[in-house]
């Protein structure tokens, strides 16, 4: 008997192997010359974790790239802790891998297997977000996003999804470093796939842009991330079953572009100017028309809510940096060097050629 295809609902199932299908180390080796350069750390030692896991904001030992001075001596240093000595961290290694990565790419963009910590992006210095050039620039945003919290949680990790029997697949924790680049977020796109078609093609940054309400622009883009999904990502997911969405970055002259990440076609993802039913119709649209061509959505108006939502991203996340250095306890003089560090630097900071 031929076997029927159900009619697609909002959401396609999902189980723990498609979850890990799209963290970094599963995607990147087969989109490597279409995506950015980066150096994998995995497996991530236990302490790693736990130091991920702990209270505070607080560098490990060693990780700054100039020697800690003190004005206090050591019995002074150990006064101060006498309730509950905080659990001193290092991380040789991997202060080593990331120092190796600062000098082969200039500069670096943390992330873990799925999560960047885009919420803590306002620790570095403004006009060049998440730019890191020391283990201690990883190591404070790592530490001050509650973004990748998600990724050190299995049950956050896999909610929702179908588990054969319960039983949920070897998860090992993993550091990225890509190659940082100035990018410029108007020329970010997500784009929808689903049962393998390109449904949906969406502007990020949520600014109104005059140049992306230009019909030939519009067409001219459609077209180029088209071109580039049939020639370099169709068929390559059938591990999801052809469901996936992926963030896209548009060369200056919007006719090529490069893979920034792939995520989940979930209600994890943010759908941005479209709604998953609006997708689904959209794909209801594809399977009864050959010729159909995927949708693409632009901030059409200055006044559009998206627009208009003029309060900073991840605002909710802000705390008054004084309550990072009191939660950090006796590091307050570490975390202030590596922050006065990081104000130095900002007032010589360039940007680099773009990739
Ligand atoms: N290599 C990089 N250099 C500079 N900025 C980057 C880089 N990679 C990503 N970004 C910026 O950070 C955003 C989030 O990156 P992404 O890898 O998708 O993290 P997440 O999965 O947490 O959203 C991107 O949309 C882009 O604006
Ligand atoms: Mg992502």
């Amino acid at each position: 008997m031929p076997s029927t295809i159900s009619p697609p609902t909002v959401f396609p199932p999902t189980t723990p192997e498609h979850v890990l299908a799209f963290q970094f180390s599963s995607w990147y080796p087969r989109f490597a010359a279409q995506s950015i350069k980066s150096t994998i750390v995995r497996p991530l030692s236990e302490e790693f974790l736990e130091y991920l896991n702990a209270d505070g904001v607080f560098m490990p030992e060693g990780a700054d790239d100039i020697p800690a001075e003190s004005s206090l001596s050591d019995d002074e240093k150990d006064d101060e802790s006498d309730d509950e000595p905080r659990r001193t961290f290092a991380f040789p290694e991997l202060d080593a891998r990331i120092r190796e990565a600062v000098k082969d790419y200039g500069a670096v963009f943390p992330k873990l297997n799925f999560s960047s910590p885009r919420d803590a992006a306002w620790m570095l210095p403004a006009g060049s977000p998440m730019k890191c050039t020391s283990p201690a620039d990883v190591y404070m945003l790592l530490k001050s996003s509650d973004f990748v919290l998600h990724d050190l949680d299995p049950a956050q990790l896999f909610e929702g999804c179908d588990a054969e029997g319960g039983v949920l697949p070897e998860y090992k924790l993993e550091l990225v470093l890509r190659k940082w680049y100035p990018v410029d977020r108007s020329r970010e796109l997500r784009c929808f796939v689903r049962r393998e078609r390109l449904i949906g093609i969406s502007q990020r940054d949520p600014n109104y842009y005059d140049f992306w309400n230009e019909p030939q622009t519009q067409r001219k883009v459609a077209e180029a991330v088209q071109n580039f999904w049939e020639e370099h990502i169709r068929g390559k997911w059938e591990s999801t079953e052809g469901n996936y969405t992926f963030d896209f970055l548009l060369t200056r002259d919007l006719a090529r572009g490069h893979i920034i990440d792939f995520n989940p076609y979930s209600p994890k993802t943010d759908p941005q100017l479209f709604t998953y039913e609006e997708l689904l119709a959209l794909l209801n649209d594809a399977i009864a028309s050959p010729n159909f061509l995927a949708e693409f959505r632009v901030v059409d108006s200055p006044s559009h809510p998206s627009a208009t939502r003029n309060a900073p991203a991840h605002q909710h996340n802000m705390v008054p940096i004084e309550a990072l250095m009191l939660s950090s306890g006796r590091n307050v003089e570490e975390f202030a060097d590596v922050w006065q560090q990081e104000l130095r630097r900002s007032t010589g900071d360039h940007e680099d050629e773009e990739r």
